[in-house]
């Protein structure tokens, strides 16, 4: 049985020999054999009552080589000290998340919590019933809802692959890859919300799903990403040149400026507007909570590639600018044709035209946040109410009204 004067014993050891001077691995191994001691030994004596396979595993752990689990830890296995911690690149242990160094990422974390949401919350009723109905939206307004859901159903998962097989393991920050976590939760909840309103509305799910395969504008999107995924989910990819730290530079810019930063507006800028105008208001909902979880990992991935450029300046080059700069270019150039493609003539108090210079107004935006020169001077925002909603404060609301309308069973109002 357990005692709590031998667990105080214990405690009270003596401080490991040698921690912070380099041989603090040794220091910690001779801690555990000498702790471990004769308790360990004395639980671990094979007795009568053992089954074969009991004593098979009691006597595999007798020939354990702690040193061999050791080596495997990520960094050093001294204490950290906050000055050590670096966005990438970094030996301190990746283990231990505090002293925090970047406070702004676990706020975000303890954001993103604070925002959990679930697509069954939101009441699709109204939804189904007007879908189903011939005459409840004009073809345009169809091909508006069925093109976003095919775009966005695999592009989050896209994002969350990006994250889960390429980004997370060479951020080397333990309080970034928290929240790196939590996003890649969120980008689950975001294909299940795609997933939910797709079978709520009894759509095909293959000509949904495969439309990143079929349709040119959504293709075209899909491809052009996961181009900058290739090379750093590569197992043997590794950060530590200046080319492979660029590579994974041009991959953030890539998924957070441009995916998450770019290709998803003009899809959340329709469904909204669908919203605002009593038509599918479930599936606007949905949306809704999903871009307020978008501006979170925008703001995010735009605090860490700047943070990348603090912590490296040599890798922000000329060269690696332009680069940067065309990207953002090209995205919105491939987000400027799906406008035209999913809104062939005006709908809903908006047209392609609008949409451009909307999408120039964000590119603008991006641009400015790491630090480019805009490329589209004059360009105004045909769509303040959507900065309306993005805005922070209006999210602190808006999810205060969530948990009120939640419990009423009602839906969002669209004022
Ligand atoms: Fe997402
Ligand atoms: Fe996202």
């Amino acid at each position: 049985m357990l005692s709590w004067d031998e667990f105080d014993k214990e405690d009270a050891a003596e401080p490991v020999k040698g921690a912070n001077t380099g041989h603090a691995a040794e220091a910690a191994m001779d801690k555990l054999d000498s702790a471990g001691g004769a308790a360990a030994l004395e639980a671990r004596a094979v007795s009568a009552n053992d089954s074969a396979a009991v004593a098979r595993a009691k006597a595999a752990l007798d020939k354990l080589d702690i040193a061999e689990g050791l080596a495997e830890l990520e960094g050093s296995a001294a204490r950290v000290a906050v000055d050590e911690k670096r966005m990438i690149n970094c030996r301190a242990d990746l283990n231990q998340l505090v002293p925090f160094k970047y406070d702004w990422a676990w706020q975000k974390y303890l954001d993103g919590c604070a925002n959990h949401w679930m697509p069954q919350e939101v009441n699709m009723t109204a939804d189904i019933a007007l879908w189903k109905n011939p005459e409840g939206l004009t073809d345009d307004e169809r091909r508006i809802v069925m093109r976003n859901l095919g775009f966005f159903s695999t592009a989050d998962s896209l994002v969350a692959n990006n994250l889960a097989l390429a980004v997370y393991r060479l951020i080397t920050n333990p309080e970034c890859r928290q929240y790196i976590l939590r996003q890649a939760f969120e980008e689950a909840i975001h294909t299940h919300a795609y997933q939910y309103c797709i079978e709520s509305l009894g759509m095909d799910e293959g000509e949904i799903f495969n439309m990143y395969h079929e349709i040119p504008s959504v293709a075209k999107k899909a491809a052009w990403g996961l181009k900058y995924t290739r090379a750093i989910s590569d197992p043997e990819f590794n950060t530590g040149t200046v080319e492979t730290d660029k590579e994974l530079l041009r991959n953030l810019i890539a998924y957070y400026c441009v995916l998450e930063g770019i290709f998803f507006y003009c899809g959340f800028t329709q469904i909204l507007s669908m919203g605002r105008r009593n038509k599918m208001t479930g599936v606007a909902e949905q949306f809704q909570y999903i871009l307020r979880d978008e501006s979170m990992h925008l703001n995010f991935g735009i605090d860490v590639i700047n943070q990348i450029k603090i912590e490296n300046p040599h890798l922000w080059d000329a060269e690696l600018k332009e680069e940067a700069s065309q990207m953002i270019l090209q995205g919105t150039q491939l987000e400027i044709e799906y406008a035209r493609d999913t809104m062939p003539r005006g709908v809903l108090g908006m047209n392609a035209a609008m949409m451009e210079d909307y999408l120039k107004f964000i590119a603008n935006r991006r641009l400015s946040q790491i630090g480019l020169k805009e490329e589209y001077p004059g360009t105004t925002n045909p769509f303040p109410w959507m900065s309306e909603i993005m805005d922070l404060k209006k999210e602190k609301n808006f999810f205060e009204t969530r948990v009120i309308e939640y419990q009423t069973g009602g839906a969002l109002s669209w004022d």
